[in-house]
Order: C-alpha cells, then sequence, then structure tokens
C-alpha cells in the first residue's frame, strides 16, 4: 500500500447490515485506508463443521472495495466456535493443573491437537480460495496475538519429539536438566512429560526448554496456515499481530523472520508512563522488523482495560501515541477496534467509533489523525540510533523460575530501566538479540543477561575487542543455554571481558550505599535488591560499597579489553546513577527539556525530526525546517504546545549514522549494515 496504513479491527458481523454502510461512509470521512476483517468470526464463516457462509463477508468486502478501503483479512483461528469445542474436546487446552478449560471466552485451543490444526488449515483455505482474487484484499492477518498454553497429551507427545530432536539423546537431556537432582533421571522418552503442576519447586531447564518448545509449537501452527495462503495468493502479504507480555510463549525474534511485516498490537498499562512504554514497544517492533517498516496493529482509541481498571485516554494522546510509533518506523497506525461492541466481553473497551457515536471527542480526534497521517507518509529511511539494549526472552523466561536467589531482580524490569533511563536521557534505543550484529552499535546495555552461551560470550568480547564499549549490569553470564550454573566464579560466562571475578552474590533487604571514585557526581548513591563480592581481576572499581559485608569492595567497575571497554554493575542502581554511569560509557543524555522526546530519521539526502513534548507546558527545541504537521517553516527554533509534536524536514546536520538494519534474529538472519559515521552536512 501507498502511504500509511490506518484503520482498526472491523468486526461488522456484530453490527445489522445497514450499520455497515454508515461504517463505510466514516471511514471514508475519518481517512481509513485498511481495515481487519474477521479476525473473531469464525462461527459466523462456519457455523457448522464444513459448512461456510460467506455471504455476508463478500458483501462487507464488496462494500468496502467500493468505498477505496483495503482488508487485511483475518483467519479467525484465535477464536473456534462452540461446535468445535464440542466436537473436539482433546483440542481444548489444559492448564499446568490439570483443568481442561471450556468454550466460553476466546483462545480456547491447543496448536498441537490435529483437530484444531486440520480445522484452521481447513477455514484458512476457504478464506484464501474465496477471495484470493478480490479487489479489496492487501493482506493476511493470521491468528490474533498468539500465546495459548496447553499441558495436554498432544503436547506431550509434541514436547517429546521437540526434546528428541533438540537433545539427540536420553543422556544429554538428563544432563542439560541436571535430572540427579531429587531423582528426575529419565529412562524412556515417554516418561516425560510438560510442566504440569507439581509439588514443590519445577525443575528449571525443563521450564525453560517448555517455553521454547511452546513457541516452536505455535509458530508451526502460523507457519501450516501461511502455506496454505502462500500457495493461493503468492503475491498477498502474510502476518500476525504479535503481543509482548509475561504471558506470552513466544520468541519475536524468531518469529519476525516469518512474517511479511512484523505488526504488533500496543496498549500501555501506566497512564503516566503511557509515553515511555510506548516507545519501548515501538523500538522492540523496529527491531524484530531488522529496521524494516513495521506496523502497529492495535492500539487503544479510547478507553482501554488494563487487567484492574479502564483507563481513558487523554484529549491528544491518540495522535501523541500514534506518532511516537511512527517516528520508529511504524507505516500507520491501527486499532482494536472500529466500532465499540455494545455487548459481549469487551464491550467496554474503546472503539474508533465509540458508543457515543461520531458526534464525539474521540471520533473527531480520530478524523484529524486521518487527515495528518498522509502527510508524513514521505518519512522513509533508517531511526538513528546507536545504543543497543540486549533484549533475550529466553533469559527472561530463565529468570522467571522460582528458586532464584532473589524473586526481586526481574529482567523485565532491567530491561525497561534501561530503556527507561535513554529514553529520559533523549537517547533513541535499539534493540539487538545476543546472537545478532551489534557492530553497528557504539555502546550496548545487557540488563541481567542470566543465560549466556559460549557463542554468545564470544560475540560479546569480540565486540569490544573492535572497539565496542559494553555495560553489563548484575546477575548476567551466570547460567548456560541449560540454565546451569557456569563455575568457577560469577559472572562465568563474561569474567575475562569483564576483568572480574564474582564469589558470591548477596541479595540485599535494605539498600545500601556506594560510593563513588574519582572528584565529579555524588558522594554517594544507593544500590537495591541485589550486591555481589567483586574482586578485582585487571579491571578498575569505579565506585565500591560503603559499609556491611562488602565495605571497601568494587562495585561498579571498567576493564578495558582490546580497543574497547567494558563496565560492570553488580547492584541495582536508581535511574539517576544508572544514567551516571551511561555518561562515563559514552553515553551522555542529550540536551533536550525534560519531557521531550526527538527520534531522528535520516533517508536519501532528507531527514527528519520528529519532537514530541510529553509535558503539560509549552516546550521549544532547535531545529530548521518544514514541519510537515502544519506545514510552517520553522528557522533555529520551534515551538510544541503542551502534549503537541513536530514533524521537521531538515537539513540540520546529522552526526550519528542511519542505522538501517538491526540484529534480527536467534538464527542468524542478521541483516544489519555498518555505515561509517559521517557529519552530513546539506
Ligand atoms: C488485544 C486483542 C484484541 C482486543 C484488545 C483489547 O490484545 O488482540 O482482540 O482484545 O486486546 O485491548
Amino acid at each position: 500500500m501507498d502511504g500509511l496504513c490506518y484503520g482498526g479491527d472491523y468486526n461488522p458481523e456484530q453490527w445489522p447490515e445497514e450499520v455497515w454502510h454508515e461504517d463505510v461512509a466514516l471511514m471514508r470521512e475519518a481517512g481509513v485506508t485498511l481495515v481487519t476483517v474477521g479476525v473473531f468470526s469464525w462461527s459466523s464463516l462456519e457455523p457448522s463443521p464444513g459448512r461456510f457462509t460467506f455471504g455476508w463477508l463478500d458483501r462487507v468486502l464488496d462494500l468496502l472495495a467500493a468505498g477505496g478501503i483495503k482488508v487485511n483479512l483475518a483467519t479467525p483461528t484465535a477464536s473456534p466456535p462452540p461446535w468445535f469445542g464440542l466436537a473436539h474436546h482433546d483440542a481444548l487446552p489444559v492448564t499446568a493443573g490439570g483443568t481442561r478449560l471450556t468454550h466460553g471466552s476466546r483462545d480456547t485451543y491447543c496448536v498441537c491437537a490435529p483437530p484444531y490444526r486440520e480445522a484452521s488449515v481447513r477455514v484458512a483455505r476457504a478464506l484464501a480460495e474465496r477471495y484470493r482474487d478480490h479487489p479489496a484484499l492487501a493482506m493476511w492477518h493470521v491468528h490474533n496475538e498468539y500465546g495459548t498454553w496447553c499441558h495436554c497429551d498432544h503436547v506431550a507427545a509434541a514436547f517429546r519429539d521437540w526434546l528428541r530432536a533438540r537433545h539427540g539423546s536420553l543422556d544429554a537431556l538428563n544432563d542439560a536438566w541436571t535430572t540427579a537432582f531429587w531423582s528426575q533421571s529419565y529412562a524412556d522418552w515417554d516418561e516425560i512429560a510438560p510442566p504440569r503442576a507439581t509439588q514443590y519447586l519445577p525443575n528449571p531447564a525443563q521450564s525453560l526448554d517448555f517455553r521454547r518448545f511452546l513457541s516452536d509449537a505455535t509458530l508451526d501452527h502460523y507457519r501450516a496456515q501461511k502455506a496454505v495462503l502462500r500457495e493461493l495468493t503468492p503475491d498477498v502479504p502474510v502476518t500476525t499481530n504479535f503481543v509482548f507480555g509475561s504471558w506470552v510463549p513466544v520468541n519475536n525474534w524468531e518469529w519476525a523472520g516469518e512474517v511479511d511485516l512484523v505488526a504488533i498490537d500496543h496498549y500501555p498499562d501506566d497512564r503516566e508512563r503511557a509515553a515511555e512504554q510506548t516507545a519501548f514497544a515501538a523500538d522492540l517492533a523496529r527491531a524484530w522488523a531488522g529496521g524494516r517498516p513495521w506496523l502497529l496493529m492495535e492500539q487503544a482509541a479510547g478507553i482501554v482495560y488494563t487487567g484492574t481498571r479502564m483507563r481513558a485516554k487523554r484529549p491528544g494522546e491518540i495522535a501523541l501515541h500514534t506518532v511516537q510509533h511512527v517516528a520508529r518506523g511504524s507505516r500507520g497506525a491501527m486499532f482494536f477496534q472500529w466500532r465499540a461492541s455494545r455487548g459481549g466481553s469487551e464491550l467496554w473497551h474503546g472503539g474508533m467509533v465509540p458508543h457515543a457515536g461520531p458526534d464525539s471527542r474521540i471520533f473527531r480526534e480520530i478524523r484529524d489523525l486521518g487527515r495528518l497521517l498522509p502527510r508524513l507518509a514521505e518519512v522513509e529511511g533508517g531511526v538513528l540510533a546507536d545504543v543497543a539494549i540486549l533484549w533475550d526472552p529466553e533469559s527472561w523466561w530463565a529468570l522467571e523460575a522460582p528458586g532464584l536467589p532473589s524473586q526481586e531482580a526481574r529482567y523485565l524490569d532491567a530491561l525497561h530501566q534501561a530503556h527507561r533511563v535513554l529514553w529520559h536521557g533523549g537517547v533513541t534505543a535499539g534493540f539487538a538479540h545476543p546472537s545478532g550484529e551489534l557492530s553497528p552499535y557504539r555502546v550496548v546495555l545487557v540488563p541481567s543477561l542470566y543465560l549466556v552461551s559460549d557463542a554468545t560470550a564470544r560475540a560479546l568480547t569480540a565486540y569490544v575487542e573492535q572497539g565496542g564499549t559494553l555495560v553489563v549490569s548484575f546477575f548476567s553470564g551466570v547460567a548456560d543455554e541449560h540454565a546451569r550454573v557456569r563455575l568457577g566464579g560469577h559472572p562465568g560466562a563474561l569474567r575475562d571481558l569483564l576483568g572480574i571475578r564474582v564469589e558470591e552474590f548477596l541479595p540485599l533487604d535494605e539498600p545500601v550505599t556506594i560510593r563513588p571514585h574519582g572528584d565529579d557526581g555524588p558522594p554517594t548513591i544507593n544500590g537495591s535488591i541485589w550486591s555481589e563480592r567483586v574482586e578485582l581481576r585487571g579491571a578498575t572499581a569505579l565506585a565500591s560499597y560503603e559499609g556491611g559485608d562488602l565495605d571497601g569492595l568494587p562495585a561498579i567497575t571498567r576493564h578495558r579489553h582490546g580497543a574497547g571497554r567494558a563496565f560492570y554493575v553488580s547492584t541495582r542502581l536508581d535511574d539517576d546513577a544508572y544514567t551516571a554511569v551511561l555518561a562515563a560509557a559514552g553515553v551522555p543524555a542529550e540536551p533536550v527539556p525534560a519531557g521531550v522526546e526527538l527520534v531522528r530519521r535520516s533517508g536519501d539526502g532528507v531527514n527528519w525530526l520528529f519532537a514530541l513534548n510529553h509535558t503539560a507546558a509549552e516546550q521549544e527545541i532547535a531545529v530548521t525546517g518544514t514541519d510537515l504537521v502544519t506545514g510552517a517553516s520553522a528557522d533555529d527554533a520551534l515551538r510544541l504546545a503542551p502534549g503537541g509534536f513536530a514533524v521537521v524536514r531538515t537539513r540540520d546536520v546529522v552526526v550519528q549514522p542511519a542505522i538501517t538494519g538491526y540484529a534480527c534474529g536467534a538464527r542468524g538472519s542478521a541483516t544489519a549494515s555498518q555505515e561509517d559515521v559521517k557529519r552530513r552536512e546539506q
């Protein structure tokens, strides 16, 4: 599609046919270009096994085509109809505790159950055969937010096959899982089960392998549908919408290589941190997309359920958050959903057309956004980011295991802090996978990377030897890929690189005092949650513990290695202290007013500066160029209204390289390109 995609999930099956005509008229008024149709329409499409009722969908697609609106046609497999569960009891998911769930919500399926696999492929084929030549068809949207867990016997059988392929022999599996502990040694593959509810602590390596398996098994279900869609419509892109959350057993780095366009859903759940969370999600999507365009497939137009209560979006926030996504490479903005439902489980979730109808603040904001987006369509090219954060879902999964030294040392907290500190410092962050290409980045942050394989340790070492700067934080590199501790002192995989040896971990109940060395900066700072007994083995101490069991021992270190430097932070710092460490590592905060976000894009001879004001006061930034939002020229300076934004086509100096590729994928599909750092003055 030319231009930016704009629209949302459109669920006409919830409405009488006369409403469809109003829908298309309103979509045109709002500048909608693309709608996702049919995500949850399986029971309307196949009301009984093998009997398809396409008439209504024919009419919907014809209406949309006549209105000039393209369709992102969904396969409805995220919500099997009632008949399916009744006919195929064995295809309903089973919890770890052994409860078989019933139909009544959505996502009641098991991706390993043969009847579900067959029914999914059958409905995908029927849709593709029917609509392969329909003029509205622009893209396939397989399923919805893959992420359902199951522990049934089909899963157990598939898990065993997966384990055979991964470990080769039972001896290797027993060794990898350390099954000698607590008498868990397996003598036959059939003895192995998914990690179902058990008496006390489960085996961490078994739980980790299960999450890896679930990601692969789910991906297999996606691939089966994609194969059918490819066969029948080779030129139509296929995607699915990624969602990021602790319940999602999907390794997005690996999945990203399987979609033609990375698409994410994003629902910030903390009103005060919504802008920060939006930047985080969009930076992740950009990384998964390997620097290629991606798409914000869902966001909320109004009120959104956050798990405990409903949150409304503030006036102007719909556009502000959308522009944050576009700044980071989204080729548009889509919503859940077009029209707020009048009943059903999510009746109170906002829509682009709210319950109040088009005469509403929300619809007016939607219409204004529809007019704005075409003005931003010219923006292409890489997002300028030369600092990356290492993001490894397997380390995350491993750190979620019970039985670790501290349940407070949470991977996502560490990851979010790294991003937050950069974001507040005005630094646009990239994300990279440990096996990805790191050379485009000047500095790489490594928050709590618990699992480090030998290959990752070699890659990180090579990165530093060649001149890179690494900032590693506590509880990194201590375990191998089977979640087994590396012996001989921590952080086993990174000891030499960091020039330290950690003899023991000391999780903290109370904060501990740390005294930075050197004259600049605060006299003392605090460390919390975690501390370590660090011995210098070539590194220099930048700060030391003061008082307590570790009095006088190093807390923050720096080691010169090859042409680069490796920093180590052995405790959790607050954001200010972490910011100071980053400054020492060569990532100074940008001189922008607090609450103002800048993102730079660079295309072929053109640069764009996205400037977003997240404060309640007017702000001024230094820039010369043309604001695509208002059409006004800025000469040296531009004023941003409270909550306002500008997208300035500028000929200002660009001092960072245009990184157009990112480390993308655990399976070595990195597409990073290193460009020379050049000062482009026009
Ligand atoms: C998404 C989902 C949508 C809708 C939305 C509500 O995760 O894909 O179908 O449920 O959440 O926030």
